[in-house]
C-alpha cells in the first residue's frame, strides 16, 4: 500500500517529490469545477514522466475502435474526453537555463490540495547557478463562481540568487491524448491572436467540430508592486506566448498572475468565441486575483455546508471521506444537463470520460442527498434527452416499436463501448436508469418529473424488457438469455437474477405510473400515449412477464442464484486464492476467470441493496453470507454495496472492513492504478457506505429513516443530508444520535422505527441502539 500523503483533515499533502509516482500525484491533486478539470501537472517545463491533462466537460472525440470487429451492432468508435489546450503553461529560465524538476537539484518540494477552499498549491526550492537557491510557489484554482476561469499565481523568490529570471506565459493547443487509438492528434487551429500581455487561441476537434477558445491575460509583480514588461510575442501554429526576462535580487519575489478563460462552442456561438474569450480573461484580470479567489472560496463553503462528513477519532478516514466529497463536487455541479460524470471524472483519460451506469447507480444517490434537487434532476434529464438515441441503439440490435436500450458507455446517447461481452451485454444498465427516476422522486417528492419526462423513458425501457424476455417452453417461465450482470467475471449468462429482477420491477413501476399519470394528469397522459404510440394492449405481455418471470433460486441454501448454472461451479471462498494471484484479471486467463465462481462485484447483492425492503433480514443475511466469501471486489464499485448490506444486517465489523477497502482506494493507491485517474464514481459509493450503511438512511413511505450504528474505532461521525428540501445533520457517537434540522421547515423522521418531528432550526438527542 502506498501512503505518499500526509494525513490531515482538510489537506492532502505531498512533502517530497517522487518522480516515479508523479502520475499518481497528478491524479490525486487534480482540480475541477464541473466545467473543466486539470491534472496536477506543473506550470513550468517538465521533461520527466507525466500525463498532461486539461479537460473541458462535454468536449469529446469519437476515436475509431481498434477492435477489428465484424459483427452487426458493434459500435464504430469509443468516445474520448479530449485533452484540451494546455492553459497552465508558465515556463521559467534562470540565467537562460530552463527550470525543469526532472533535472533540477531539488532542496524541498511540496504539493498541497486544499479541499476546504478548492485550490492546489506547490512550493519548491532548487539550487541554480553557483549553488544559489530560488523558491517557486504556485497556487491555482478553477473558479467555482465563474466556471470558465482558471487562475494561477506563480511566484519566483530569490533566496540568495542574483541574475535573470525568464518567463514564458503561454497557451499550447498542440496537445494529444495518450490513449488515442491510432496516435492521431485531435485538434486543428481555427484562430489565434496574441499581443503583449494577452492572447487567445481557438482550436477545433476533428469529426465532432467542437471549438474551444482559450484566452489569457497576465500581470506581473515585483514584491507587492505591479510592473509592466515589454514581452516578445510568440505566435505559431496552435501556440501563443509572451516571453520576457526580469532581474531578481536576493529576497525579491517576482509574481505572474495568469487569468485564463476557456469557452467552448457547447455554450457560445463559434463566431463569438475569440471575442468573448478575450473579454472574459480581461474582465478576470480587472477583477483581480483576490476577489476571484474569495468568490471561489465562498462557493466551496456553500458546498461543504450541505455535504460535509466529520469523523472523530480516525484522521485517515476523515481525510478520505472529504477527499471523496471534494472530488465528486469538482466533477459535477449539475448546472448543465448535457454533462455527466465519467468514472474517472476529469482526472485521467481512462474510460474516455464517458457516462456509465455508475452515474445512476452510485453518483445520483450521492447528489440526491447532498445537493439541490436540480442537480439530480439534470442527471435524469441527460438520459431523457438521449431517449431517441436509446431507441436507435435498440433498433440497431433489432428491437422495434419504441423499445429503448440506453448505452453502457456514451458521450452523446449513442452506444460507444469497446468490449462486447462485458460491456454490451450489461443490459442491466437500462434498469438502473429506470430505478434512478424512482429514487429521484422518492427523495424529492417532485410530482412533475414523472408526467413531464419520466414516463416516456419508462415506457421505452419497459418495451425493451418486454421484447428482450422470451418464453421458455421448458421452464414455463419467461427468461432473459445471453446477458452480463453487474459481475463482469461472468459473460453471456442466462437468467442473471439481478437483471431479471430489475427488468420486472421496471415494468411494474411503469404500469403503476401509467395509472397514476392517467388519473392525475389526463391531458399529459394523452400526449405521452400519442407521442410514444403507446397501445395499452402492450401491457398484457408486461403483466404476463411480471407474473411468470424465472428467478433462479436454490431451495436448499435458500439463496437467489446469480444466474443459471451457478451451482455447477466449484464454490470455494476467495480467501483460498493465493495473494500473488490477485487481482485475478491481471493473473488468470479470461477463460479461467469465467469458469470460476469468483465474483468481481456485487451482483445478487446489488439487487438486494436496491430492493431491500422486499426481503426480510434473514434473507439478506443468507445471501450476504453465501456471496460475500466468493466476491473478490475487483471493481471499485463493489465493497461499498457489501458494506451497506453488512451494516443493514448488523455486522458492523465487516461493514467497517469493507468500508476501509473503498475509502482510501485512491489516496493509498490500493490497486496501483491511480496514475490513470481517480475512481470518481466509486467515491460516491464510499459516501453511501457511511450514510446508508452506518447511518442506515433509507427513504420509505414518504419518510426518511435512520438506523445508526457506529464503528468501534470512531469516536463519532456526522453527516449532512437532504430530504424533500429539508437539510439536516446527523451526529452519531457511542451513546447518542443528535439530529439537527438545518432548515426552516419541519423534519419528519423515523429513527429505529419511531416517528419524530423536529421543527426548523432545532435539534433533538436520542439514545443510540446497540
Ligand atoms: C465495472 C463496471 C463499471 C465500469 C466503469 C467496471 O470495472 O465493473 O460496473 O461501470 O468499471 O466504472
Amino acid at each position: 500500500m502506498n501512503s505518499l500523503y500526509r494525513k490531515d483533515e482538510w489537506l492532502i499533502i505531498e512533502e517530497e517529490f517522487h518522480p516515479g509516482k508523479n502520475r499518481e500525484s497528478e491524479s490525486i491533486f487534480s482540480i475541477g469545477n464541473g466545467y473543466m478539470g486539470q491534472r496536477a501537472n506543473f506550470e513550468e517545463r517538465y521533461s520527466g514522466d507525466c500525463l498532461r491533462g486539461s479537460y473541458v466537460a462535454g468536449v469529446y472525440y469519437p476515436d475509431k475502435t481498434r477492435v477489428g470487429w465484424w459483427k452487426n451492432g458493434y459500435p464504430e468508435y469509443f468516445a474520448k474526453v479530449l485533452n484540451a489546450p494546455n492553459w497552465i503553461g508558465i515556463d521559467i529560465t534562470v540565467n537562460g537555463k530552463s527550470v525543469d524538476l526532472a533535472s533540477a537539484e531539488i532542496i524541498s518540494f511540496s504539493r498541497i490540495l486544499n479541499m476546504k477552499e478548492g485550490y492546489l498549491e506547490r512550493s519548491f526550492r532548487i539550487l541554480v547557478v553557483q549553488k544559489k537557491t530560488i523558491e517557486i510557489n504556485s497556487r491555482r484554482f478553477l473558479s467555482m463562481s465563474e466556471p470558465d476561469l482558471g487562475i494561477i499565481k506563480y511566484s519566483v523568490r530569490s533566496i540568495d540568487f542574483e541574475g535573470n529570471i525568464g518567463f514564458n506565459v503561454y497557451v499550447d493547443a498542440d496537445v494529444k491524448n495518450e490513449d488515442a487509438n491510432y496516435g492521431k492528434k485531435f485538434w486543428k487551429e481555427v484562430a489565434r491572436d496574441v499581443t503583449a500581455g494577452s492572447g487567445s487561441i481557438t482550436a477545433r476537434t476533428m469529426k465532432t467540430d467542437f471549438h474551444v477558445a482559450t484566452g489569457m491575460c497576465y500581470r506581473i509583480k515585483r514584491n507587492d508592486a505591479f510592473l509592466s514588461v515589454k514581452p516578445e510575442v510568440i505566435s505559431r501554429d496552435k501556440y501563443i506566448g509572451n516571453k520576457f526576462s526580469l532581474k531578481i535580487k536576493p529576497r525579491e519575489e517576482l509574481t505572474v498572475l495568469k487569468f485564463v478563460s476557456v469557452l467552448s462552442s457547447l455554450n457560445i456561438p463559434r463566431e463569438n468565441l475569440m471575442g468573448d474569450v478575450g473579454q472574459h480573461a480581461k474582465k478576470a484580470e480587472q477583477k483581480g486575483y483576490e476577489i476571484l479567489f474569495s468568490e471561489h472560496k465562498k462557493e466551496w463553503a456553500k458546498i461543504w455546508a450541505t455535504s460535509d462528513v466529520k469523523i472523530e477519532g480516525d484522521i485517515a478516514a476523515q481525510q478520505a471521506v472529504r477527499f471523496n466529497i471534494f472530488q465528486l463536487n469538482q466533477t459535477y455541479t449539475g448546472r448543465d444537463e448535457r454533462l455527466n460524470i465519467g468514472p474517472k471524472g476529469f482526472t485521467g483519460e481512462k474510460y474516455g470520460g464517458s457516462t456509465y451506469w455508475d452515474t445512476e447507480a452510485f453518483a445520483l444517490p450521492f447528489f440526491l442527498k447532498t445537493a439541490d434537487q436540480n442537480v439530480a434532476r439534470n442527471l435524469l434529464l441527460y438520459r431523457y434527452k438521449h431517449l431517441g438515441q436509446a431507441i436507435n441503439n435498440a433498433m440497431k440490435l433489432g428491437f422495434r416499436g419504441g423499445a429503448a436500450l440506453y448505452p453502457m458507455v456514451t458521450m452523446n446517447g449513442e452506444e460507444c463501448h469497446n468490449e462486447w461481452e462485458i460491456t454490451f451485454e450489461e443490459i442491466h444498465r437500462n434498469g438502473a436508469i429506470a430505478y434512478a427516476i424512482y429514487n429521484y422522486i422518492r427523495h424529492t417528492g417532485d410530482k412533475t418529473y414523472m408526467p413531464d419526462f419520466g414516463l416516456e423513458v419508462l415506457i421505452g425501457i419497459s418495451r425493451f424488457w418486454s421484447q428482450r424476455a422470451s418464453w421458455s417452453e421448458h421452464r414455463q417461465k419467461y427468461v432473459i438469455l445471453g446477458v452480463t450482470g453487474p459481475n463482469e467475471y461472468e459473460n453471456n449468462v442466462s437468467n442473471n437474477w439481478y437483471t431479471n429482477t430489475i427488468a420486472v420491477w421496471t415494468m411494474s413501476y411503469t404500469l403503476n405510473n401509467l395509472e397514476i399519470v392517467k388519473k392525475e394528469d389526463p391531458d399529459r397522459y394523452d400526449e405521452i400515449i400519442k407521442k410514444t404510440s403507446f397501445d395499452f394492449a402492450e401491457t398484457k405481455r408486461w403483466n404476463d412477464i411480471i407474473n411468470r418471470i424465472y428467478l433462479p433460486y436454490d431451495n436448499e441454501r435458500k439463496v437467489f442464484l446469480q444466474q443459471d448454472g451457478f451451482l455447477d461451479k466449484e464454490l470455494i471462498p476467495a480467501s483460498l486464492i493465493p495473494e500473488e494471484e490477485r487481482p485475478l484479471n491481471q493473473h488468470w486467463s479470461w477463460d479461467r476467470i469465467l469458469r470460476s465462481c469468483f465474483i468481481k462485484q456485487a451482483d445478487v447483492l446489488h439487487g438486494l441493496y436496491l430492493f431491500e425492503d422486499k426481503y426480510d433480514t434473514e434473507t439478506l443475511k443468507r445471501n450476504f453470507d453465501f456471496y460475500e466469501p466468493m466476491t473478490v471486489h475487483e471493481s471499485s464499485l463493489s465493497a461499498c454495496i457489501h458494506s451497506i448490506l453488512a451494516s443493514r444486517t448488523g455486522n458492523i465489523e465487516r461493514a467497517y472492513e469493507l468500508y476501509l477497502r473503498t475509502a482510501r482506494l485512491d489516496l493509498d493507491d490500493y490497486n496501483n492504478e491511480v496514475g490513470d485517474g481517480l475512481h470518481i464514481t466509486s467515491m460516491a459509493g464510499t459516501w453511501l457506505a457511511i450514510v446508508e450503511g452506518f447511518g442506515g438512511m433509507r427513504i420509505a413511505d414518504g419518510r426518511v429513516q435512520f438506523q445508526p450504528l457506529i464503528p468501534e474505532k470512531w469516536k463519532s461521525y456526522s453527516f449532512h443530508a437532504r430530504f424533500r428540501g429539508v437539510l439536516f445533520e446527523i451526529m452519531v457517537n457511542h451513546k447518542e444520535v443528535i439530529i439537527r434540522n438545518l432548515s426552516d421547515r419541519m423534519l419528519s423522521i423515523v429513527l429505529y422505527e419511531n416517528k419524530y418531528q423536529i421543527p426548523g432550526n432545532e435539534e433533538r438527542t436520542f439514545k443510540i441502539k446497540n
